[in-house]
């Protein structure tokens, strides 16, 4: 008997390979850059199930030359990229992997917090460039303190969450803006809701964790960013497109906010012609917030797992749809 053909679009470490076991037949992009479109549709033909990546988008044109899919094990919590809809009424399983990379995630929106807030990208490379001129000058890099500051998430999911426990220990006066309050998330982490524009105005640190939608899309502007504090820090650790992006490099060069923390683009890889890479209170990192050795193998392993499960005919683990 033929074994299901299971189709991976991105190069994946072993463990990942392991957890989907014997009884499938694998085959892999074995590269680090996106699987070409027309690779993708042609080796999706026969597939049974397909572990996907944020570049591959699946829509009708996709789901139409796969007509044996059973399954879109997507590898990262957001899944803007993936018609959900249209898979759903042709049947097939959407999974994502959530859980596993929260805290991962939420590591890596407080250290860009951090970096911009005390300026450590700017400090190292001022001692790289020999532009460190003179020891104990009073006001050399100083920066935005973070103990006992105000941190105001958007969109207090558990990536959201996860980052306002962090500001605990911090000391941190807890701020969040969703698009309803929540008795459960105030209870457990003492975060008091706001309004967008309350939140905004109030937080020394905003962080954005919104999932990618038709309603976040878009949702920080100029009018936004003109609302934060002067010596506010604004982080992204959501999607390059939650924020226009062209607003907020106007807004950083008239000095509100005062600095950022990006981890997400409109345009994927950014380039270092990207304005932000020209600004000294810009840290970028390039969309790597879930990357840690231990979370992007928990990750794939999920997919793989949810795989699994779909081909004995037991529930997803981590189901969308
Ligand atoms: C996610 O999990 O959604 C990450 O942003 C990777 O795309």
């Amino acid at each position: 008997m033929t074994k299901p053909l299971v189709y991976l679009t991105r190069r994946l470490p072993g463990q990942v390979l392991s957890a989907l076991g014997p009884d499938v037949d694998i085959r892999m992009w074995d590269d680090d850059s996106p699987c070409p479109r027309d690779v993708l549709l042609q080796a999706c033909t026969q597939a049974t199930a397909v572990l996907t990546q944020a570049t591959d988008q699946i829509n009708e044109e996709f789901l139409a030359t796969a007509p044996h899919l059973r399954i879109i094990a997507h590898f990262g919590v957001g899944y803007n990229n993936i018609d959900v809809a249209a898979c759903t009424a042709r049947s097939i399983r959407v999974t994502n992997t959530p859980g596993v990379l929260t805290q991962t995630t939420a590591d890596m929106g407080f250290a860009l917090l951090m970096a911009a807030a005390r300026r450590i990208v700017e400090g190292h490379t001022c001692i790289a460039r020999d532009e460190w001129r003179y020891a104990a000058v009073p006001l050399h890099m100083a920066g935005q303190d973070i103990y006992g500051a105000t941190l105001g998430v958007i969109g207090a999911g558990r990536i959201g969450g996860a980052v306002l426990r962090r500001g605990r220990g911090f000391n941190m006066k807890l701020l969040y803006h969703n698009r309803a309050p929540s008795a459960t998330l105030e209870a457990d982490t003492g975060a008091a809701f706001r309004s967008l524009d309350e939140l905004l105005g109030q937080s020394n640190f905003v962080v954005m964790c919104v999932p990618l939608t038709p309603e976040t899309r878009g949702m920080l502007s100029a009018r936004e960013f003109a609302l934060m504090r002067p010596d506010g820090v604004f982080v992204n650790i959501s999607r390059g497109q939650t924020i226009i992006e062209a607003d907020l490099v106007a807004a950083l060069k008239a000095g509100r906010p005062w600095a950022a923390g990006l981890d997400v683009f409109e345009q994927e890889p950014a380039r270092s012609t990207n304005p932000l890479l020209s600004l000294p209170n810009v840290v970028c990192t390039p969309h790597c917030g879930s990357s840690s050795i231990a979370t992007r193998t928990g990750m794939g392993v999920l997919c793989a797992r949810n795989i699994v499960a779909m081909l004995a005919k037991q529930p997803a683990l981590t189901p969308v749809n």
